[in-house]
């Protein structure tokens, strides 16, 4: 295990000798929230709609916030790389219980801890990876960015055993979001992607997409997207702070697009980059 230095509860540690109780209710019942937030060359991208929406999801799940932005960013900051491109995992639990009980104990304290790793792109970032569709059976939460996330991982890891990248959930008749991603298709020429709600998590890659499409006159459409539609889309994307915007090529083992990435991910992705190297 790569001995790197993560901190938790004020002190930076090793992170071999970073312990949490068993009495922690994150590690009991998944209570807690948590953060993903790119650093290129040791910038946090879009640091500030990243702590606007674990505000959200702290206060989704009744949690104060522990720190103000600028403390989050003090904490952050010694965990980064300047030399590398990475993400910083970050995480706040209920905190430590006397005993297991499901309502809130009330004397508590959160847990905090948060980690850096290099971003390392997958196979097929740039060239297509495949993807299957799966119904969505998750609660109706999903806009809380919550560390329980034991429906998303079945999905993944079902995906994976098929040899795809990516689960793309569909509740009902339409598309919510990835088991780890949100969705964009191409549909007659325009980028559509579902509106934010509690069914799908509001993604920071997605609202930077959607902002790059106006500044430039990209049409795109904030809608749903049925099983149908998506499976006859000229392009599918996958999008994610980790993945950035990953081009689907095949669904459900049918080529979407010809089974090539598409052109407008193409001036998308190009877009994004420029864009990632402006702030560097
Ligand atoms: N996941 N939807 C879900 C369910 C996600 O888990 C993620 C990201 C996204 C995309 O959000 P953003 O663009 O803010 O990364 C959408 C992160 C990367 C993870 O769990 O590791």
């Amino acid at each position: 295990m790569e001995n790197k230095t993560v901190y938790l509860n004020g002190r930076y540690l090793p992170l071999n000798e970073a312990r949490v109780s068993v009495l922690d209710r994150g590690f009991l019942f998944g209570d807690g929230v948590y953060e993903v937030i790119p650093s290129y060359s040791g910038h946090l991208f879009h640091f500030d709609k990243h702590m606007e929406r674990l505000d959200r999801s702290l206060s989704g799940i009744r949690l104060g916030n522990p720190f103000p932005y600028a403390q989050w960013l003090e904490i952050l900051t010694p965990l980064l790389d300047p030399a590398l491109d990475q993400y910083v995992y970050l995480q706040v639990t209920r905190g430590s219980a006397e005993k297991r009980d499901h309502a809130f104990p009330k004397q508590i304290r959160p847990t905090v801890f948060a980690m850096s790793s290099a971003i390392v792109p997958l196979p097929g970032q740039n060239s297509g990876v495949r993807a299957m569709t799966m119904p969505d059976g998750r609660w109706q939460l999903c806009h809380i960015k919550a560390i329980t996330l034991l429906a998303n991982i079945l999905y993944r890891q079902e995906a994976v055993e098929k040899d795809c990248t990516e689960a793309i959930l569909v509740r009902g008749d339409h598309v919510t979001e990835g088991a780890a991603s949100n969705v964009f298709a191409v549909v007659d020429g325009v980028l559509v992607t579902p509106p934010k709600s509690h069914e799908l998590l509001p993604g920071i890659t997605r609202d930077v997409l959607l902002e790059i499409a106006e500044r430039n006159h990209i049409s795109y459409r904030e809608d749903s997207i049925s099983l149908e539609t998506l499976k006859s889309a000229d392009e599918i994307w996958l999008t994610s702070s980790t993945r950035e915007i990953m081009p689907v090529v095949e669904l459900d083992s049918a080529p979407i697009g010809g089974g090539k990435p598409g052109p407008v991910w193409a001036t998308m992705n190009r877009l994004f980059q420029n864009y990632k190297q402006s702030l560097r």
